[in-house]
């Protein structure tokens, strides 16, 4: 048999890529993945185009790697993900390094493109095909793999938030039918798999069971040897009674939840276009919370949106007060070309940062809070790998917190029950019980 070659590959963005970048690798025949660039004899870099310079990024990561392909000119490079995907074409004809470019709903596509290059053709495809790649890409391999696993169950948006480039890089919303969920799911499990984060632009706009994605949890949950299930990225409006209901009353799924809602002012709101208000998103949490009392709640927060007064924002840190969050993720608005949002007058960097600085230090505060409020407590705790401490191992709580432990290495891929000690900002000590 031949020696397979190998496949470098750099995956930028959300988990959606990380899965992606996963799948690009399993499909591409003959080769195996390395970390090691310098050793790769193909190099794909998945890109994210949701905040500014991600096309200006590609292009210095492609100038770093030249020199790699002058030592060893057979090496091909390609760009792939969501920058591809908006770019992909200007990319292809500036940048002379790049032999490939496929987007995120063409990858299955791979094999015929790495046949291309491989004769020293270019290969560009950024269709978005009506056809469902994943009944194209091979079953997913059985070989040993960690105890937690990502499972893209649906793909694209139909939202068009004002600011976002995802509709246009993504496309439109698809999902993925219940049954060849369930058949991946049971291939990780054996793989040793025994947490799944089900993944999606708009999770639970999940339609590929008859139940929708309540209804898809609760058949995973039937699923011999999967332990723990979480999904994101979620948006409030899709939110269902069933799926709130699930957050209740299904064991496997974890007590947490990413619930972006972007910014406090209704006004904000509305020219965001999200179609909600602050006031039926705090009621929304308010039922999540009778549902499952101790849920641990993030979000995605955007400062400076173009038109934000003071006011708008201190309505922002208002809702964050009332909700309290136990994580949370905040940016500046960074307007993209091709979104309604970028056609406004942009707010004042200066202004931007300093808000950024206040809703952070209420973030963090709020976060700080979170992991205190777990001393004393037992949590299950999923352990993953060997702390840096020696004897230490390191896992995830059910809430999503990084717990470590004095624990034997023969618990990695087990659940363990742990009695939190000590809280720092980004972990926690325990002692098992
Ligand atoms: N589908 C998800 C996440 C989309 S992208 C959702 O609807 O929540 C992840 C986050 O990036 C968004 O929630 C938003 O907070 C941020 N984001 C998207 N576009 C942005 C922009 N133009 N500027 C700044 N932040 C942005
Ligand atoms: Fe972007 Fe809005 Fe869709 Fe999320 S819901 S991916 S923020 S358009
Ligand atoms: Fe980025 Fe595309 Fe994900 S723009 S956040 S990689 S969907």
């Amino acid at each position: 048999m031949a020696t397979p070659r190998k496949l470098y590959i750099k995956t930028y963005g959300c988990q959606m890529n990380v899965y992606d970048s996963e799948r690009m690798a399993e499909a591409m025949n003959g080769y195996e993945r390395t970390e090691d660039p310098a050793e790769a004899d193909m190099i794909l870099l998945n890109t994210c185009h949701i905040r500014e310079k991600a096309a200006e990024k590609v292009y210095s990561e492609l100038g770093r790697l030249k020199p790699l392909k002058t030592a060893k000119p057979d090496l091909k490079i390609g760009v792939a993900g969501c920058v591809a995907q908006a770019e992909g074409e200007e990319i292809m004809a500036r940048q002379p390094l790049v032999d490939l470019v496929v987007g995120p709903q063409s990858y299955h596509r791979l094999p015929q493109l790495e046949a291309k290059v491989a004769k020293g053709e270019k290969a560009l495809d950024t269709d978005f095909p009506l056809k469902d790649k994943f009944e194209d890409l091979k079953r997913r391999p059985k070989a040993k793999r960690g105890p937690t696993a990502f499972l893209t169950v649906q793909e694209g948006c139909d939202k068009f938030c004002s600011f976002c480039v995802v509709p246009y890089t993504r496309g439109a919303e698809v999902s993925r039918p219940a049954d060849r969920i369930l058949q991946e799911a049971r291939d990780l499990v054996e793989a040793g798999v025994r947490e799944i984060t089900l993944l999606g632009q708009n999770v639970n706009a999940y339609h590929g069971h008859d139940g929708g994605l309540a209804g898809l949890i609760r058949a995973l949950s039937e699923v011999d040897g999967l332990d723990r299930i979480r999904f994101t990225t979620s948006h409030p409006n899709d939110m269902d009674d069933a799926l709130i209901a699930a957050h209740g009353d299904c064991e496997k799924l974890m007590p947490y939840l990413h619930l972006p809602v972007q910014a406090g002012s209704d006004r904000v709101l509305k020219a965001m276009n999200r179609k909600h208000t602050a006031e039926s998103y705090v009621r929304l949490i308010e039922r999540l919370r009778a549902a499952r009392p101790d849920l641990a709640l993030s979000g995605d927060f955007i400062v400076g949106f173009p038109g934000e007064t003071e006011e708008d924002f201190e309505a922002t840190l208002r809702l964050v007060e009332e909700v309290r969050y136990a994580s949370a993720f905040s940016f500046k608005y960074s307007p993209r070309p091709g979104t309604p949002a970028a056609e406004r007058a942009d707010v004042d960097e200066d202004v931007k940062s300093e808000r950024l600085q206040r809703l952070q230090a209420l973030l963090s505060a709020q976060q700080s809070a979170a992991q205190e409020a777990m001393v004393g407590k037992e949590v299950g705790v999923l352990f993953e790998k060997p702390g840096r401490m020696p004897g230490q191992m390191v896992g995830k709580s059910d809430h999503l917190m990084a717990v470590h432990a004095e624990a034997p290495q023969h618990l990695a891929g087990q659940i363990a029950r742990v009695r939190i000690t000590g809280a720092a900002p980004h972990s926690l000590a325990g002692e098992l019980v």
